[in-house]
């Protein structure tokens, strides 16, 4: 497995309007290893992965996040593009006029990848099949019109195009139904192995008997409580988050 240039997040904390939600996280991703963050509702989750994008309502007031050499923090929403940082809810937005393939091209270009044309229309469509997709979808607006599903295809679609080195997906919607779970899994899986490293953060285990999880990590009121490997994710789809609840009571955290 590559290890060059990880994620290193290292006692990280976070304040929402003054109250603090992430309370000390430390957690590292290599290139080429897929990390599952779990934990319930309200735990910091996706605090943390809007404090990875550079969202500006979440202040750091303390710890470090590197990728690779660089202090990620320091850098602009667009710089942590460019050092290889790919969100997957980074753009949700309707685009009028940009169609999906002129927006990829464009975004490949800002990252001083200049593809020629010919080349990018024919990576674009072998990853349109990869992802068992309609080629005509290269042609529509980014976004508009776009079913739930259409969308987390397009996500997937940004993200093997962009080879990033790190990603992280916030799979935020719970109503996702079983072919975009499939489609963000086949994205994720045709990835792996290369030197990409994954950060999955989800409530639930669905998407993570799609996706095999290196390391799974739970997270409980802004931190992480418990890490280790497959055998968490069993217990959450048995038994949901209460053992969480009563290890943290009893004072029992840390590696299983
Ligand atoms: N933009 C925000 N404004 C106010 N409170 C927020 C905001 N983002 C997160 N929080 C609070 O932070 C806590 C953690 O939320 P969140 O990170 O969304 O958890 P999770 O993704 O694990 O469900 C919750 O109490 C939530 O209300
Ligand atoms: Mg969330």
């Amino acid at each position: 497995m590559a290890s060059g240039l990880p994620l290193e997040i290292d006692d990280l904390r976070v304040s929402v309007e003054g109250k603090p939600i992430l309370r000390g996280v430390t957690l590292g991703v290599r290139q080429g290893e897929v990390h599952a963050l779990m934990g319930p509702n309200g735990s910091g989750k996706s605090t943390l992965a809007n404090t990875l994008a550079g969202h500006p309502r979440y202040e750091v007031t303390g710890g470090r996040v590197r990728l690779g050499e660089k202090d990620l923090l320091a850098l602009s929403a667009d710089e942590r593009a460019r050092a290889g940082l790919f969100l997957a809810f980074q753009y949700p937005v309707e685009v009028p006029g940009v169609t999906v393939a002129s927006f990829i091209h464009a975004a490949l270009k800002a990252r001083g990848q200049d593809v020629p044309f010919v080349e990018f229309r024919r990576r674009l469509l072998e990853k349109i099949a990869l992802l068992e997709w309609d080629p005509d979808i290269a042609r529509r607006h980014l976004n508009e019109g776009f079913s739930g599903g259409e969308r987390k295809r397009n996500e997937v679609l940004q993200m093997v195009m962009l080879e990033p080195k790190v990603a992280v997906l916030d799979e935020t919607d719970t109503g996702l139904d079983v072919d975009s779970i499939k489609v963000v899994s086949g994205g994720v899986n045709s990835l792996r192995g290369e030197n990409l490293g994954v950060l999955i953060i989800t409530h639930y285990e669905r998407i993570l008997r799609y996706i095999e999880p290196d390391f799974v990590h739970v997270m409980f009121e802004g931190r992480i409580v418990r890490s280790g490997g497959r055998e968490i994710v069993d217990r959450i789809e048995r038994q949901g988050y209460d053992w969480v609840k009563e290890e943290v009571a009893a004072g029992r955290t840390g590696v299983s």
